[in-house]
């Protein structure tokens, strides 16, 4: 009996390793006549974008590049080959326009891909300081502008069984205090890449999501997010200013240097993510990446949440003014 019990263990843990080690193999391969491929991305002017753009580039896709600002876009341009075209889109609902040659260009050449990478991040202050404007400014960017793009795209990645791919990020799974308005943007935009992965189950459409940790580029900069955190506390009311002064903004101050030295520098680790994604055999549902998601942030996701909210939680409340501040 223990022997039997033994072979089939064995033979359990075999299969086990030969069927991982398949699913490792398929997932190192890419799809045949990637060069016959078009993929659109938003925000290709600077950060993962601009690098997924060049990587997909030099593999011979073909790249429809949607740049914000003309200087981006000619950047871009002379930095690539002649097969890459670049398109000037603001993906914002009040300003957004599906550029009709886009479309029609497409409907020729066909779509394998989009990638809705287009994200900005306004505000670096508690909510009381954050207008709601900028929760507005946000969420128009990262939800409803991603979700345009996607309702204008989807009949032509139906015609292919083509892949989406929308870039959320780490934080948006543990509530990340002081950037609240674009932790719930990013949210909102994984529950929706969820929901639409299902409704599309049965049409070849696959949907993924890229979580990334911190990753140097222009959305993190640290002179950019301390100037959001002085602009929002100058502005706040005087009794708003007492309340979260002192303490609270000489934390984010400082985590902001801290972030400066934990923020990868290697963001094309997040355009090779996004690059499995769109032309990989076995592309994964869900991306994390980067250090801090497989570590920091996956920990915190087994922790009870009275841990998590005492460790990235804010020091008491003090009614001083905030030391940095003191001096201007
Ligand atoms: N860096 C990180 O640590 C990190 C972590 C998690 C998730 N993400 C996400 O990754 C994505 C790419 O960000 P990134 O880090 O590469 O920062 P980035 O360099 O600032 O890239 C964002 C791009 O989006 C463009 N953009 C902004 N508003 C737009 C609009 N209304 N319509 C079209 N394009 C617009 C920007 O253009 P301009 O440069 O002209 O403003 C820029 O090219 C974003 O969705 C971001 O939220 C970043």
């Amino acid at each position: 009996m223990f022997l039997v019990a033994a072979v089939f263990a064995t033979f359990v843990a075999l299969l086990t390793l030969v069927l991982l080690f398949m699913y490792w193999y398929m997932s190192l391969q890419e799809l045949k006549g990637v060069n016959r491929k078009s993929v659109f991305i938003t925000g290709c002017d600077t950060g993962f974008g601009n690098l997924l753009a060049k990587s997909l580039d030099r593999k011979g896709v073909r790249v429809f590049a949607g740049c914000l600002t003309e200087e981006g876009a000619a950047k871009l341009r002379s930095e690539t080959s002649s097969r890459l075209l670049t398109v000037i889109v603001n993906i914002s609902p009040s300003r957004h326009h599906t550029t009709g040659s886009l479309t029609i260009h497409l409907l020729w050449t066909g779509l394998w891909g989009v990638v809705n990478n287009a994200g900005v991040m306004p505000t670096f202050a508690p909510v009381e300081w954050t207008t709601m404007e900028e929760f507005e400014q946000v969420f128009n960017v990262n939800f409803f502008g991603t979700i345009a793009v996607t309702k204008a795209f989807l009949p032509l990645l139906r015609q292919s069984s083509g892949r989406l791919v929308n870039v959320c990020s780490v934080t948006s799974n543990c509530g990340y205090p002081g950037i609240s308005s674009y932790v719930t943007s990013k949210s909102a935009l994984k529950m929706f890449s969820v929901c639409l992965r299902r409704e599309l189950l049965h049409s070849g459409v696959t949907v993924h999501t890229i979580e990334p940790g911190g990753f140097q580029t222009n959305i993190t900069d640290h002179h950019r997010m301390a100037g959001m955190v002085k602009k929002a506390y100058k502005r706040s009311s005087p009794e708003l200013q007492a309340v979260y002064g002192g303490h609270v903004c000489d934390y984010l101050l400082s985590g902001i240097k801290t972030a400066r030295d934990y923020c990868s520098s290697k963001p094309q680790y997040v355009a090779d993510a996004m690059t499995h994604a769109l032309l990989s055999r076995m592309p994964k549902l869900r991306y994390l990446v980067g250090p801090d998601a497989h570590v920091f942030f996956r920990l915190l996701g087994y922790l009870p949440d009275r841990v998590v909210d005492y460790i990235l939680g804010w020091p008491a409340l003090h009614g001083t003014i905030c030391s940095e501040l003191e001096q201007e």
